[in-house]
């Protein structure tokens, strides 16, 4: 199968090669001395990934240490199920899923992808497979932020940092439509991008007083440094920062700091499906390249806005 890969830790994206894979052998994955218990394999037909993937040690090794390359990037996919291991449940052969794969394993930038069932969910027929892996990382992200770790209820108010980017959208939409009270921010280009997913205010972070923000119950960060310390000053006692950038020093003053990585999630893949089929959540989908153009994708040489998604198979 066609796949993108990287061998060399040192070459970075430069060492990001489309070559030629083995698929994952979907009859030995049906046996029983298969050790696969629980995986699926997908006919990937869309892919997404994240920017800074060959960053972290989840591309290069696996849960033991062990070196994994050559290792194909790419942690959310939109498919079909080709084929079903013992052990499986919830999916059946022909099935459209999309989901959240397994950090240390091969990902998703290839024609197949094996991945466990328990991280896909059901993908409806009328959700088209780009938007399908569009949702995948933003929506669970967002929504582990808002409401697990962030634990926002209606009513409450939450300032929303990068409003206008991929995983700040769809926060502020979700947390609209939780009935919260939002408030994005980001830069001044942001501005009506963020009002239109849905911010009732905005704040230019290189302009405006980001301290001249009432208290509010939740930030929702994707931003870390200073920008994170200076929001944790505009929390009501009792409330939390969430981010989404890494470890941090910012703690709100009688309230919580949550830093987290998304994890897969079926039932809340499920209910963030159903906002985007009822048109309550849109995907922020910037580009769409080919397998073909996967590498020139993952290495823009300009800074562009959006999810970018790999149209793997039509
Ligand atoms: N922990 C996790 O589980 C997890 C999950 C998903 C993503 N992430 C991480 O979260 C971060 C955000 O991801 P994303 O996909 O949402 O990125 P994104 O689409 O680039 O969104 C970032 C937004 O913040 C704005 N921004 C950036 N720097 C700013 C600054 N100094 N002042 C004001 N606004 C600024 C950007 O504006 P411009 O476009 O104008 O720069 C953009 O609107 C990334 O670092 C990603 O790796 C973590």
């Amino acid at each position: 199968m066609k796949s993108i890969v990287v061998t060399d830790q040192a070459a970075g994206t430069a060492g990001m090669k489309l070559v030629e894979r083995p698929e994952p052998q979907g009859a030995a994955l049906a046996g029983l001395s298969n050790a696969s218990y629980g995986d699926v394999v997908v006919q990937v037909r869309a892919s997404g990934f994240t920017g800074d993937e060959l960053s972290w040690p989840s591309t290069w090794i696996d849960r033991l240490g062990r070196d994994r390359t050559p290792s194909i990037p790419g942690h959310e996919v939109a498919g079909v199920v080709t084929a079903l291991s013992y052990g499986t449940t919830g999916l059946s052969v022909g099935q459209r899923v999309f989901g959240l794969t397994d950090w240390t394993r091969d990902g998703t930038l290839a024609e197949y992808v094996a991945v466990e069932a328990r991280n896909l969910a059901p993908l409806p027929g009328d959700v088209d497979f780009t938007v399908g892996a569009a949702l995948v990382m933003p929506g669970l992200t967002a929504w582990q932020g808002l409401f697990e770790h962030g634990r926002l209820r209606v009513g409450q108010s939450v300032l929303v940092h990068g409003a206008a980017g991929v995983v700040g959208s769809m926060a502020t939409q979700l947390a609209r439509e939780a009935g919260a009270y939002v408030i994005g921010a980001g830069r001044a280009a942001g501005r009506q991008a963020a009002l239109d997913f849905g911010a009732q205010e905005f704040v230019d972070l290189d302009s405006d007083a980001l301290e001249d923000v009432g208290g509010v119950d939740l930030v929702f960060d994707v931003l870390g440094g200073d920008i994170a310390k200076r929001s944790a000053a505009v929390i009501r006692a009792g409330g939390t920062l969430v981010t989404i950038a890494g470890p941090t020093e910012a703690r709100p003053r009688n309230g919580l700091t949550v830093d987290f990585v998304v994890v897969p999630d079926r039932v809340q893949l499920s209910e963030i499906v159903r906002r985007a089929r009822d048109g309550r959540l849109r995907t922020n989908i910037g580009t769409i390249a080919t397998l073909d153009d996967a590498v020139a994708a993952f290495n823009p040489t300009k800074r562009i806005s959006g999810k970018t998604i790999i149209r793997v198979q039509p």
